[in-house]
């Protein structure tokens, strides 16, 4: 049987490459560690007689690069966001496209509760003060935050991460909790999670702790910007673990400095792994470089599953023909 040529366009596992080469000539430039520039050209060059490619949240995969690589025909992406991949064009060309969702979960949402807890105890801004030689002595006030337990947490975008999140707010943390989401929750399942429906400005007039884990795209993109931080508390804090873009980084560095906002833990950031330079001068910010889902179990979790879904996408191994999470199965069924 003919073995197909893949791209591993990522620095991925060597258990993850050694699966792979069990059915492929796998090029993996990235190795482990290493990351290699992916620019639309050197990814086309690349792509050159490849059947199938795996990914992260970068590169683009587009309709110019699928025209380019008229080979391809499957992108298997590690991440569960997948904007960064054109699922429409992919489908009119009958590439197979799959994401990684569920595995990365409750470690993302673990992550975005931490982050949300540091910007609101300012975790990160009294420890620089610390390593800065500046504790002289106490006061009642020092670095005095905003109370996480009982206070109202709001998430827009209630998908399984954010779902996540309530959880811990209700359970854990004792936080009444409100969503705003495209779709509304089954009552069962609201009741379940102890959440309750608002609309968007409500959410952001009533929200104490704001997390953001809506998809990006054309439509969420500065869903929340100038006009929407201006409806929140100036006590509020506001996290953003979705991707850069949902929020107008600007204008939150604005709302922050003037201290319209509280404060903000961002794991995501437009233009990423650029960033505004204006968030890097404020102290109420927590930054950390897109890492939600980085614990390595999880990493792992998230790579096994895009292999899987190569694999079986190329037509091999005991699940041949049906990639377990394909957001596009029709190309493969031929309907
Ligand atoms: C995801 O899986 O979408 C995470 O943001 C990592 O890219």
């Amino acid at each position: 049987m003919k073995r197909h040529h893949v791209l591993v366009a990522m620095p991925v596992f060597a258990e993850v490459l050694a699966q792979l080469g069990e059915h492929f000539e796998v090029d993996a430039p990235c190795g482990i560690r290493d990351t290699v520039e992916w620019t639309p050209e050197t990814l086309t060059a690349r792509l050159q007689g490849c059947a199938g490619m795996l990914v992260a949240g970068t590169p683009r995969v587009d309709a110019a690069l699928l025209a380019a690589c008229p080979d391809l025909r499957a992108v298997c992406s590690m991440a569960v966001g997948y904007n960064n991949i054109d699922l429409a064009a992919c489908t009119a060309r009958g590439v197979l496209v799959s994401n990684a969702p569920d595995v990365l979960t409750e470690t993302t949402a673990d992550f975005g509760f931490a982050l949300m807890m540091a910007a609101a105890r300012r975790i990160t801004e009294s420890e620089r003060f610390l390593r800065a030689g500046r504790w002289t002595h106490w006061s009642y006030d020092l670095f005095a935050g905003a109370d996480v337990h009982g206070a109202t947490l709001g998430v827009l975008g209630m998908g399984r991460i954010g779902s996540a999140i309530a959880r811990r707010g209700a359970l854990g943390f004792g936080m009444p909790v409100i969503y705003h989401n495209r779709s509304r929750l089954s009552s069962e399942a609201e009741q379940q999670l102890g959440a309750r429906w608002v609309d968007k400005d409500e959410l952001l007039r009533c929200s104490d702790h704001l997390v953001i884990v809506v998809p990006y795209s054309a439509a969420s993109h500065h869903l929340v910007g100038a006009a929407e931080l201006a409806l929140m508390k100036p006590g509020a804090t506001l996290t953003n673990i979705a991707r850069g873009g949902v929020v107008d980084d600007a204008a939150l560095a604005v709302a922050l400095r003037e201290h319209r906002l509280f404060a903000a833990g961002l794991d995501v950031f437009e233009g990423e792994p650029a960033l505004n330079p204006d968030l890097l001068d404020l102290p109420n910010v927590v930054l950390t470089p897109h890492i939600a889902s980085a614990s390595l179990p999880t990493r792992r979790a998230m790579a096994d599953l895009a292999a899987s879904n190569l694999i079986a996408a190329l037509g091999r191994g005991p699940a041949a023909g049906k990639p377990p999470t394909a957001l596009n199965p029709q190309v493969l069924s031929g309907a």
